[in-house]
Formats: C-alpha cells, sequence, structure tokens
C-alpha cells in the first residue's frame, strides 16, 4: 500500500494537479457519505456541484503550501476539502439569478437550472456549515481546528468573499456603496474580497495545517494575495478572449451588465502588464520558501498561463 504521507515529487504541473484533486475528492466523498440524516434531495444538490469537474485549485494550493513549509498533504487534508466545499458553495449563489444570473458551471447546467433557486440556495447553506463541521470534526488538535475555523470563517464572511460578492453584485447598480469608483483601488478591493480571500486562506491554513511559523506563514500570506490577484485576473480576461464552449461557462457578458473588471477598467494590455506585476511577487514569495516549495511553484506558474 502507498504511504499517503509521501510528499509530491514531481514538477509536472498536470501530475500534481491529479494527484491533489483526487486526493480531496476522496476526503470529500467519505465525508458526505458519512453524513446522516440529510435529505436526499439536498444531498443530490450538494453531490452535484461539490463534484462537477472543477479545477480544484483552492485544496491544490493548501495541500502544496502545507509541503512548502515541511508538512504532508494529510496534514493539510481537512483544510483543502473545507476550502472547496466553500468555494462550490460560493458558486452555487454566485450563478443564481439574483445575483449573476448563470446557466452554465463547469460545462453542465448550474445548480438553480438543476435543482430550483430554493434547493439551490439551500444547498450553498449547507456546505457552508459543512466545511466547519468537516474542520471541526476531522483536525484533531482543538487547537489547530479554532486557528483553522477563525481563518476560513474571516475568508468567508462579511470582510471576505461574502463582502467582495455584495461589493462585486452591487456595483452596476450601486457605485456609490462603501464610496466605490471605478479606479484601479475599488477594483482591486472587490477582487482580493470575492476571489483573493479564500486564496490567500487556501495558501494560510496548508501552512497552519503543517504547524508553520510566523515567517513562513508570512511568506504563504503574501503569496496568497499575489496569487488570488492574478487568479481573478485571468478570469476576468478569459471572459473576452475565452468561449462558452471551452470554458465550461458564460463568457463576454462581464462588460456587457456593468462589472467592474480589469480589461474593463484598463483594457486587455495594460491588465496583462498588471497580471505580469502580480505574477512578480509570487514568485518572490516562492523564492523565499525555498525547494519545498517547488511543486507549489509549478502550479502557480501554471496558474498564470491558463486558458480554464
Ligand atoms: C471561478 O473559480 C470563480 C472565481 C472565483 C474566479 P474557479 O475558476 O476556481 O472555478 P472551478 O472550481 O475550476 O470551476
Ligand atoms: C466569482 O467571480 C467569485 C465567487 C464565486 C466568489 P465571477 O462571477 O467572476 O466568477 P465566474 O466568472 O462566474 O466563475
Ligand atoms: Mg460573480
Ligand atoms: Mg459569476
Ligand atoms: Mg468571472
Amino acid at each position: 500500500m502507498p504511504n499517503a504521507s509521501v510528499q509530491i515529487q514531481t514538477l509536472d504541473y498536470k501530475a500534481i494537479l491529479q494527484n491533489t484533486t483526487q486526493r480531496t475528492d476522496d476526503f470529500l466523498r467519505d465525508f458526505i457519505a458519512s453524513r446522516e440524516g440529510v435529505p436526499a434531495l439536498l444531498k443530490e444538490a450538494i453531490e452535484y456541484s461539490l463534484f462537477g469537474p472543477g479545477k480544484r485549485v483552492r485544496p491544490a494550493l493548501a495541500l502544496l503550501s502545507a509541503q512548502a513549509v515541511g508538512g504532508s498533504f494529510d496534514d493539510a487534508l481537512p483544510a483543502a476539502a473545507s476550502l472547496e466545499l466553500i468555494h462550490c458553495f460560493s458558486l452555487i449563489h454566485d450563478d443564481l439569478p439574483a445575483m449573476d444570473n448563470d446557466d452554465l458551471r463547469r460545462g453542465r447546467p448550474t445548480n438553480h437550472k438543476v435543482y430550483g433557486d430554493a434547493v439551490a440556495i439551500l444547498a450553498g447553506d449547507a456546505m457552508s456549515t459543512l466545511a466547519f463541521e468537516l474542520l471541526a470534526e476531522h483536525v484533531s488538535n482543538p487547537g489547530q481546528a479554532v486557528k483553522l475555523s477563525l481563518e476560513l470563517a474571516r475568508a468567508t464572511g462579511p470582510a471576505g468573499m461574502i463582502g467582495g460578492q455584495i461589493l462585486d453584485t452591487c456595483y452596476p447598480q450601486l457605485k456609490h456603496v462603501d464610496s466605490q469608483a471605478a479606479d484601479l483601488q475599488s477594483l482591486q478591493r472587490i477582487h482580493r474580497l470575492k476571489t483573493g480571500a479564500l486564496i490567500r486562506a487556501a495558501c494560510r491554513m496548508g501552512g497552519i495545517s503543517a504547524g508553520a511559523d510566523a515567517r513562513h506563514l508570512q511568506m504563504l500570506d503574501e503569496l496568497g494575495q499575489a496569487v488570488g490577484l492574478v487568479f481573478q485576473i485571468v478570469d476576468d480576461l478569459l471572459d473576452v478572449t475565452s468561449s462558452d464552449a471551452h470554458l465550461g461557462k458564460k463568457t463576454g457578458k462581464d462588460a456587457h451588465i456593468g462589472k467592474l473588471t480589469y480589461p474593463v477598467l484598463l483594457g486587455v494590455e495594460q491588465t496583462q502588464a498588471e497580471l505580469d506585476r502580480q505574477q512578480k511577487l509570487a514568485e518572490e514569495a516562492l523564492a523565499q520558501l525555498g525547494p519545498a516549495a517547488e511543486p507549489l511553484s509549478a502550479v502557480v506558474h501554471a496558474l498564470a498561463r491558463r486558458d480554464k
């Protein structure tokens, strides 16, 4: 039997992501299967979105961040799985008619198109509580469990992803909310919150799971902040440059519905320059982390160049 705590050695980012995805999915499947008393329809709606063909970027960042500071994947699996639960909940709600009103996600109909708005809302709600149930149940050290829960709650909540989603959602109608102007500062604030917070938390929670000291946690924090912006800048660019069929979600609509995005504000060329700038910050953080961060580095590079 393979030793589950063996660290990943390859620098082929596809092989790395295959490994981190498999480990996360196995963990999540066992966790969901072991929930008792969940109404069948709710379980089905949760599984529909949780086990759809997502890239599993946040779990990969958590597992590889743990490895980067000397820990193992096993240490960080609960963190990785809890992050994907929150991410999938955020996608279900993001697609609802009252938010981005999208019919296509990961190449399939969105959750509310299959199960209806009420079930989709409740499936998202359930996934957000399941994330914390998972941490409380599977992180055996109580101090670690509290630290990870706090990290995830802050990254998800009103000053994190949810805060970013309200700024993003209300921007087209309510540009005055929180004095939002069409400038780089407002744009970065939205992106740091709606997408950056969970990605930053992925890096930090990987580190916390591995018992990282304050210095290493700071390096992972800096990395997470840069990767968070890189990730959403590429998402904005792909909305302009890719297609529904290739991306598996609706493209060409951000500008049309009045969203504040990098290409809308800066144009594609300057957006590319901002992407390069953030990628450089990510490189600097990776360089500080040293050789154990090489698999993490391979994935971070691939994320900046991704076409999906
Ligand atoms: C999409 O996230 C929403 C954003 C925060 C940009 P991903 O691009 O990680 O979506 P999946 O999980 O691969 O479908
Ligand atoms: C989504 O941003 C951010 C969250 C889900 C928190 P977008 O609305 O740009 O993501 P996509 O393009 O629908 O995946
Ligand atoms: Mg959105
Ligand atoms: Mg959206
Ligand atoms: Mg988008």
